[in-house]
């Protein structure tokens, strides 16, 4: 199928895990497809290695269907899933995005940028923890409840959260299995890995920065991008990850804030001026934006391809090399509509037409519109 990018790209290609393991060993490579179904060594095992030795490889799996849940149940050992049968151009388009978002990460003044960071957030054990669990076949609602339920910071912070007007529940939640009960496995997912970022650096050295705007911010546009990819009947893992790229998706700000605090107010104070966007004034400043600045955590903390992607190209929805209805345009909505809904009709927030007519769906730019306010005017229940 790749024979025709053999001028563009080198290829090799192996019959076996442990035949491509010793090619991976003689030398580099950006990206490692392989089918799911091998003797010996299986897809999932070939790529938990790879992920061990050379973490830098972006692992693409070509799958049946049938093993999907499989895979997703497993540590997600790989970026990205191709359904079996998979078209040339599909499978190209893959990997060029891999590359492009590879080459974007990988930028100097980004990792220039990090070098400078000493606060960067870890990924919570509590997350893990919680992704090991539903590999068992017997795991439970109750069994997650209680793994959450041994963090007692991050339990008392979900309860807060699932109890206040945000979620708009009439009754009390008491406990974590609760919560999993009435928000789901992937809202709590989402909200581990948010509270992480919004609660495990010191509040004292975010100087002026409004945290708490953000956070009902991204609390908000996880929530509008849920209900743009639900509406548009996208399968229920693109569901879930929508909802957490909204949630997720200002993450490098906060980063940002707490780490170069001075810096970054004035680059704030700068946009605020008028003259340029926020995102302008950041490349100015670092040579990045939060968007990238977020995007490159969450590689780091290997979270699922679309959802790096979504975060990467948040404001830049264009530049995004797959240019289809997902995860990107529910977030990139998302977060111009709650923006708008925010700041008001004059704040320059309209997304951008010419990307939403190129997609097809500028028509539906109203119903989205209404669903998401009448979302807000119901209080919770519908999209969390
Ligand atoms: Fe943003
Ligand atoms: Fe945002």
């Amino acid at each position: 199928m790749m024979r025709s990018m053999r001028h563009t790209w080198e290829i090799s290609t192996a019959s076996s895990g442990p035949e491509a393991l010793g090619i991976l060993g003689r030398e580099p490579f950006d990206v490692v497809v392989t089918d799911m179904r091998m003797p010996g060594m299986d897809g999932a095992q070939l790529l938990a290695e790879v992920k061990k030795r050379y973490p830098e490889i972006v692992r693409i799996v070509l799958s049946g269907q049938s093993d999907r849940e499989m895979i997703l149940k497993s540590v997600r050992p790989a970026h990205q899933y191709l359904a079996k049968p998979c078209s040339d151009e599909i499978l190209k388009s893959a990997i060029e995005r891999s590359c492009r978002l590879k080459d974007l990460l990988a930028k100097k003044c980004l990792k220039q940028l990090v070098s400078r960071i000493d606060s960067i957030p870890s990924l919570p054990d509590l997350y893990l923890e919680i992704l090991e669990e539903l590999e068992s076949p017997y795991t439970s609602i109750h069994k997650i409840g209680s793994i959450i339920s041994q963090d007692i910071g991050m339990t008392a912070k979900i309860l807060q959260l699932v109890n206040s007007a945000f979620f708009g529940f009439r009754r009390h939640i008491s406990g974590p299995t609760e919560a999993v009960e009435l928000l789901g496995l992937e809202t709590i997912k989402a909200l581990v890995l948010s509270l992480q970022i919004f609660c495990q650096l010191d509040p004292a050295r975010l100087n002026k920065f409004n945290l708490e705007r953000i956070w009902l911010h991204s609390l908000a546009t996880g929530k509008f991008a849920k209900i743009i990819a639900t509406a548009e009947k996208l399968d229920r893992v693109t569901v879930n990850d929508a909802f957490m790229a909204g949630m997720l998706h200002d993450a490098g700000k906060i980063i940002l804030a707490v780490n170069l605090p001075k810096v970054y107010q004035e680059t704030i104070k700068s946009a605020q001026s008028g003259e340029v966007s926020l995102v302008a004034a950041e490349r100015q400043t670092f040579g990045v934006t939060h968007a990238e600045v977020g995007a490159y955590l969450f590689a780091l903390w290997g979270l699922p391809f679309p959802i790096v992607e979504a975060v990467a190209f948040h404001h830049a929805p264009q530049s995004c090399p797959q240019q289809e209805l997902g995860i990107l345009t529910a977030v990139y909505v998302g977060n111009s509509l709650e923006k708008l809904l925010h700041e008001g009709e004059g704040a320059d927030w309209q997304p951008d037409q010419s990307y939403l007519s190129e997609l097809n769906v500028l028509h539906k730019l109203p119903v989205w519109q209404a669903l998401c306010h009448q979302s807000v005017a119901e209080g919770g229940e519908h999209g969390a």
